[in-house]
């Protein structure tokens, strides 16, 4: 018997990095994976999953439309008669500092990394509730609720906010026997981290990416596959007793006390 075996997941922002990587996580645990993004990339993923002989289904849609994902998440459920687990993922992000980011800038990390979890946990805990089972996780970060760097005011405060969505929510579907957790991981090499490295030094991203591995006790950025193996046991049964909190995955980044020294 396999973790998600029978489980059905409604995975977004699952065409590339964390989402992908919960994706095929879920999808070799034996989940029907329901693939949803805003990139055509996701019917990449989506096959790629089913290549291997597992089964997963792509949608192109953005989660900040209400209504394209209540449109998605009906015909799921028409077809396969539920929707046991919803993994938040979409976000992104954008490096400015406070006094030169504009009002549009934050707003597209407010309705992608807040609304978006908002609208999707809106469309599929109806389904849920009528089941009375269900599975929610929802990715924050370190960064907002735990540290920081500069140019993230508008990405921390949106992360910050899904740890208290977290537990408002997962305290008011507790009835319905629905957990709701999150996931905050540290640096996991992703598209996202790639650009990040690439925008801080357009001619040697690679030295981002080492000199970020060099601050993880661990050495190394996570991978996809590690988030999606936290994620699948919070989806899972597993972890029937854990609501409202939070994992955090960061290799130890968030450990150190002083500025390393050496030592
Ligand atoms: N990579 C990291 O180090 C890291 C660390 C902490 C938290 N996270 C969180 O993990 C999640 C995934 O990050 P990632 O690094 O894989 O990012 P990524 O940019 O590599 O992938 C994000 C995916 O979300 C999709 N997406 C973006 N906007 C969307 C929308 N409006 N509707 C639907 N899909 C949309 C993108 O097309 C892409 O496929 C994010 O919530 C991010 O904040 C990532």
């Amino acid at each position: 018997m396999r973790k998600l075996d029978g489980k059905t997941a409604f995975v977004t922002g699952a065409a590339m990095g964390n989402g992908e990587g919960v994706a095929r996580v879920f999808a070799e645990h034996g989940a029907h994976v329901l693939l949803v993004d805003i990139s055509d990339r996701v019917f990449d993923t989506a096959q790629a999953i089913q290549s291997k002989g597992l089964r997963a289904t792509g949608y192109r849609a953005d989660v900040t439309k209400l209504d394209d994902v209540k449109k998605i998440v009906e015909n799921a459920y028409k077809e396969l008669g539920k929707i046991d687990i919803l993994v938040n993922n979409a976000g992104v992000i954008q490096l400015v500092s406070f006094l030169e980011m504009s009002d549009a800038v934050r707003d597209f990390h407010f309705n992608v990394n807040i609304n978006g979890v908002w609208n999707c946990a809106k469309a599929v805990l109806p389904y849920m509730i009528k089941k009375k089972y269900g599975k929610i996780v929802n990715l924050s970060s370190v960064t907002g609720p735990m540290v920081c760097d500069e140019g993230e005011t508008a990405y921390a405060t949106s992360k910050a906010a899904i740890w208290g969505f977290t537990k408002a929510l997962a305290r008011e579907v507790a009835k319905y026997r629905i957990t709701v957790n999150a996931i905050c991981p540290g640096y996991i090499y992703t598209p996202m981290v790639e650009k990040i490295a690439q925008e801080s030094n357009p001619d040697n991203p690679r030295t981002v990416i080492e000199g970020i591995a060099g601050g993880v006790p661990l050495g190394r950025l996570g991978t996809i596959k590690e988030v999606g193996e936290v994620a699948a046991f919070l989806a899972s049964d597993e972890s029937s007793y854990i609501t409202g909190t939070h994992v955090v995955i960061d290799g130890g980044s968030t450990l150190p006390e002083t500025v390393s020294v050496g030592v």
